[in-house]
């Protein structure tokens, strides 16, 4: 197949770009693939909403100066500004596309806030605004002639001059991506004049996470193996507050605009423990409340705290946070009269593909939008809600980069996906053992608060794993389950080897040894 534009990945980032990028060239083609149902991704659980400055008591220099409190001193500052002062113009567009955001009774946005935020900026659909801008991205989407997109279609590997046998050029070069059709088994090559990673988080690195199961960083592991550059890996962002579940794994998110709202987290004695850490308390940012929790629970050897709303206001709870409020009653909890069971859980990479500010990676020809990208917005920690903002600003600022260069096809033969002598993989189990041993190292050794000790150890178990699930891939026919792992054990070890690296405990990464 061949291609002006391969997008990978049907998130925010990747949808944003598409419907760019195809309006503005009807004559030229953008193919999407997706590894599992289109509208499956992190966009589609985000809760809370985008952060975006919109009225008169709030201003740009507000919002950049909290995102660069967050960021604890890592942050790009011309990267936050840029970003900032371009979100009124990217909600524009959401909103000529077909969101729809709450508003309030005077017509006016409704606002939220969140942890770090100095105002009410969160503009949101009830508490499900991912799944409000997917629903919109993907409405557009199917108008576009021009576009194709192919669900259950997983991205195997980016091709790169060293696929290539007559190469002539030393400049590193994406020529697009080897793909596999889960539903067929067969693996095709889409040759692309250019490539969007749009691949999304790693939250599945950790197995506790309040990310769905596709979130198992192929984009980032798939730059890395190409010979991108991957920066800020140690910054992994633990939400405060998922849902405890005593069976552990995926979490659902109780969103921080519920602190926002007015609640209160206590411990199992009922005492309201955040203001003892800091003087914003349940508010403070995302990397201070999960490390107070993270103190607390090891001091108390309890396994979760507890959110309290019971002193506000139900009925205006209850329209904000309808999808909170029925899940936590399909768990049995009353918001009303009982207090939510909460912990952390590994929620968003703050590192990943390093890109400029037109967000080009340093390959030429591929580019990195959204979650898997590393745009220096957030530094140490993401401010909340900053996210989605930086998905939509990168994403343009990708297609007006595009928008001004040729588009020649590329002029190289790509050979065909190579699996002579393997055969389909029988010992399942293996592959799963290894995923539990993976994410229960990263648990256990790379979690909140880290030592040299630990994080030296985590690397030696996961080079044992590694050299397994490497033989098992060389010999195997490619599965999705088994390139997801062999992605994670990646993954896994830039978060570790970055974190070594890292001497000064800053935002969201704390080394004991680094004080
Ligand atoms: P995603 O939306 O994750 O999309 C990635 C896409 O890539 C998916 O379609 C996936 O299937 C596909 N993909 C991945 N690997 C492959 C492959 N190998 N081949 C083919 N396809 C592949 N942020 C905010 O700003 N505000 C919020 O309120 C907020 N709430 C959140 C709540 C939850 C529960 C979670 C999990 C996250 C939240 N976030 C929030 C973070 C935010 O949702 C994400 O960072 C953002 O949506 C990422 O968008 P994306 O397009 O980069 O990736
Ligand atoms: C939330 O709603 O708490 C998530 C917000 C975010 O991750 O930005």
């Amino acid at each position: 197949m061949t291609t002006d534009y391969l997008v990978i990945g049907s998130g925010v980032a990747g949808l944003t770009f598409a419907v760019k990028i195809a309006e503005k060239f009807p004559e030229r083609t953008v193919v999407i693939v997706t590894k599992s149902f289109e509208d499956e991704s992190n966009t589609k659980y985000a809760q809370g909403g985008v952060a975006i400055v919109s009225n008169k008591e709030d201003s740009f220099k507000k919002h950049i100066k909290d995102t660069l409190i967050a960021g604890d001193g890592l942050c790009d500052k011309e990267v936050v500004e840029m970003v900032v002062k371009e979100g009124p113009d990217r909600l524009k567009e959401l909103l000529l596309w077909g969101a729809n955001f709450d508003v309030n009774d005077s017509g006016k946005f409704d606002l939220g806030k969140e942890g770090g935020h100095s105002e009410y900026r969160i503009i949101h659909h009830k508490d499900i605004t991912g799944f409000e801008i997917e629903r919109a991205l993907l409405t557009k989407v199917h108008q576009l002639d021009n576009v194709t997109i192919l669900p259950h279609h997983f991205a195997i590997d980016l091709v790169t001059n060293h696929h290539i046998e007559e190469n002539e050029t030393n400049t590193l070069r994406c020529y697009g991506a080897y793909v596999l059709d889960q539903n067929s088994g067969s693996i095709f090559t889409i040759k692309a004049n250019n490539t969007l990673l749009a691949s999304g988080g790693i939250g599945c690195v950790y197995g506790h996470t309040t990310n769905p199961v596709i979130a198992t960083g192929d984009g980032i592991a798939m730059a890395y193996r190409a010979k991108a550059r991957i920066k800020d890996m140690e910054f992994v962002q633990f939400h405060p507050t998922a849902l405890y579940e005593a069976k552990g794994e995926s979490s659902f998110l109780i969103s921080e605009a519920v602190r926002g709202f007015g609640a209160y987290l206590r411990n199992k004695e009922g005492y309201r423990f955040m203001p003892d850490y800091d003087e914003r308390a349940e508010l403070a940012s995302r990397d201070i409340v999960s490390q107070s929790i993270d103190n607390e629970l090891k001091k108390s050897g309890e396994a979760h705290v507890y959110l309290d709303c019971t002193h506000l206001d139900m009925d205006a709870f209850i329209d904000h946070f309808p999808n909170i409020y029925q899940k936590c009653l399909e768990h049995h909890i009353d918001i009303k009269t009982d207090w939510i069971p909460v912990v952390p859980a590994s929620h968003y990479v703050c590192g990943g593909i390093k890109v400029n500010k037109k967000g080009k990676t340093t390959i030429d020809n591929l580019y990195a939008c959204g979650e898997c990208s590393r745009t220096g917005l957030h530094g140490a920690n993401r401010l909340a809600s900053n996210s989605l903002l930086e998905a939509l600003v990168y994403a343009h600022n990708i297609y007006k980069n595009l928008a001004k260069k040729d588009n020649n096809p590329l002029d190289v033969n790509i050979p065909d996906w190579n699996d002579e002598g393997t055969s389909i993989p029988k010992e399942h189990i293996l592959i799963q053992h290894n995923l539990k041993q993976l994410q229960a190292l990263m648990r256990d050794y790379v979690g909140i608060v880290r030592s040299n000790k630990r994080l030296k150890r985590a690397i030696k178990h996961l080079d044992l794993i590694y050299e397994e699930v490497e033989d098992l891939y060389k010999e195997s026919k490619i599965t999705t389950s088994l390139c997801e792992l062999r992605n994670m054990i990646n993954v896994a070890h830039l978060i570790i080897r970055q974190s070594l690296d890292r001497t000064e405990n800053k935002g969201g990464y704390y080394n004991v040894d680094n004080l």
